[in-house]
């Protein structure tokens, strides 16, 4: 059982008796990160030792342990015993840590700034999807994070007998296969795959092999654009496809999405001649939300009539737990403006970096041209796998077998949530995460520092978005096993709960003129 919380101020802190880390070191771990992530700011004065031993019903001992270390690593100053606050100026090493991670990247881009080009520093400059977070004091795995598919329920086992088959048998042939828009019969295997279960129409011939839906979007920008076209981004919106349009040069026009998806008259009023427009009208990312007939109609007609392109990111409509999705946008465009993008990495696995393109028979010749001479082909004996894993029926029976997984994580997810927290929720029935919607005056970036301290990895939605969105986290289910997700979720809540009676006890302490609680920064949130 955790320590019992005794005050609102304790909250954060709460420690784990039973972990192996020494109680001082969770302490120590806790206060440091609140200390990274401005929680405790500059010359702010923390508890004496002995009144937040006894709100944590700890021993004097340990707060004297893990303050002395903080001390020794300059994140406090003073005397412990007589009066201690945090540091006016924090460590060198501070800034290669926690929510600091993008000042290494700053910093390079500050010292080689005459050696990058405008799009080298464009690109640099791009917030990245932050990696995953790694083990909660090197032992517990953090979980929940959106976009992680079942690794471990793949059939690894078979995939490997299938590349040790092809590697006997075939590889000759795959060496000097010389296939521009791909390996042949794996293009055929995704035709046939996506005109039933997506409704596209393509022939072969039509789709090009890439690098994931990241390689192939480059691409698509490079050779659809120019620097400085305007271009409709989803906002919140896939900071993958940001960071390409950005490197293309493109003139980002924000458009805001509700629960009909991208809100295309929105997109008409601010920019009507843009050149290009990214969505994702399956399964919204990050809010979830699958665009309306009404809304698809509308934008294939300005696009139509405006001459623009729509990039149309399909990237998990394979995970839909009831009823049949909404055919692909590609399947009712009749004026070949849409550029359809599909991808492995959600239905199999990321690290094998296949996706494809299916571009308007007009196009086919440019962009395999242009994907020559950037250099980006994928490995052939890789395609000749996963075109076996496609035609011998694995594929479709992995993504059976997969759905009826996600299914009962989602609902085991969701009956957690509102069990445990009285939260907002929005959990379709399709993809892999939801979105659970902060109260009003609560930062997602806070709350998504809180939880990672208790080993919960939920990505703030304000990370996504251009302009001001409302405040969520979201959760991925698809890789967290159901016996996890409940205690998971307990945790995650502990966290949030904290959060909301920092902000209820010590909002009228904020009405001085400063605030010296701990709390500082989530009374102004
Ligand atoms: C919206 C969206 N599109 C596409 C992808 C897949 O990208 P890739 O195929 O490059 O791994 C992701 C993965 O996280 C995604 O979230």
């Amino acid at each position: 059982m955790a320590n019992q919380v005794k005050s609102g101020i304790t909250n954060i802190f709460e420690l784990q008796p039973q972990d192996s880390t020494p109680l001082y070191r969770q302490l120590y771990e806790r206060l440091r990160l609140a200390i990274l992530t401005e929680q405790l700011t500059a010359g702010v004065q923390l508890p004496s030792t002995r009144s937040l031993a006894s709100e944590l019903g700890v021993s004097r001992n340990t707060v004297l342990l893990a303050y002395d270390q903080l001390l020794a690593e300059g994140y406090i100053e003073g005397k412990v015993g007589s009066g201690t606050t945090v540091a006016q100026v924090l460590p060198e090493s501070l800034l290669s840590t926690s929510n600091n991670k993008s000042k290494p990247q700053f910093e390079y881009q500050q010292s080689s700034q005459k050696r990058l080009s405008h799009r080298g520093r464009a690109l640099a400059q791009t917030p990245l999807i932050p990696k995953p977070l790694q083990t909660l004091q090197g032992k517990q795995q953090r979980i929940f994070r959106a976009g992680i598919s079942a690794v471990d329920a793949f059939p690894h086992e078979l995939w490997s007998q299938l590349i040790a088959r092809r590697a006997r048998n075939s590889l000759q042939n795959l060496l000097t296969d010389r296939e521009l828009r791909g390996y042949l019969p794996l293009r055929e295997a995704i035709a046939a795959h996506i005109v039933v279960a997506r409704g596209v129409r393509c022939t072969p011939d039509q789709i090009i092999v890439v690098a994931g839906f990241q390689g192939g979007f480059d691409l698509a920008a490079r050779v659809l654009l120019d620097p400085g076209d305007p271009v409709w981004m989803e906002d919140p919106g896939y900071l993958g496809a940001r960071g390409a349009l950005i490197g293309a040069g493109a003139n980002l026009i924000p458009v805001p999405v509700d629960t009909e998806g991208l809100d295309v008259t929105a997109g008409m009023a601010k920019c009507p001649q843009a050149r290009l427009v990214y969505v994702t009208p399956s399964h919204q990312f990050p809010l979830g939300v699958t665009m309306s007939l009404a809304r698809r109609l509308a934008l294939l007609e300005w696009a139509n009539q405006n001459g623009a392109w729509v990039l149309e990111d399909d990237y998990d409509s394979e995970y839909r737990f009831v009823g049949r999705p909404l055919t692909a946008l590609q399947g009712i465009d009749s004026s070949d403006c849409v550029i359809y993008f599909g991808t492995f990495s959600k239905v199999l696995f990321p690290a094998l970096r296949l996706g494809y393109l299916v571009v308007p028979p007009d196009l086919v010749e440019a962009f395999i041209a242009a994907r020559h001479f950037i250099g980006t082909r994928v490995p052939t004996l890789e395609q000749a796998v996963l075109a076996d894993f496609m035609n011998e029926g694995h594929f479709n029976r992995h993504i059976r077998r997969m759905r009826s997984l996600y299914a009962e994580r989602r609902v085991t997810l969701v009956a957690a949530l509102k069990r445990e927290l009285e939260f907002e929720i929005y959990a379709p029935e399709t993809g892999m995460h939801i979105v659970l919607w902060l109260p009003p005056g609560m930062n997602d970036k806070l709350a998504s520092q809180q939880a990672a301290v208790v080993g919960i990895d939920a990505m703030p939605l304000s990370l996504f978005s251009m302009t001001q969105t409302r405040a969520g986290l979201l959760l991925g289910y698809a890789a967290v096993d159901v016996h996890q997700i409940h205690d998971g979720v307990q945790r995650l809540a502990t966290a949030l709960r904290a959060i909301q009676i920092l902000r209820l006890t010590c909002c009228p302490l904020a009405k001085k003129s400063r605030c010296t609680t701990m709390c500082d920064r989530l009374c102004q949130s």
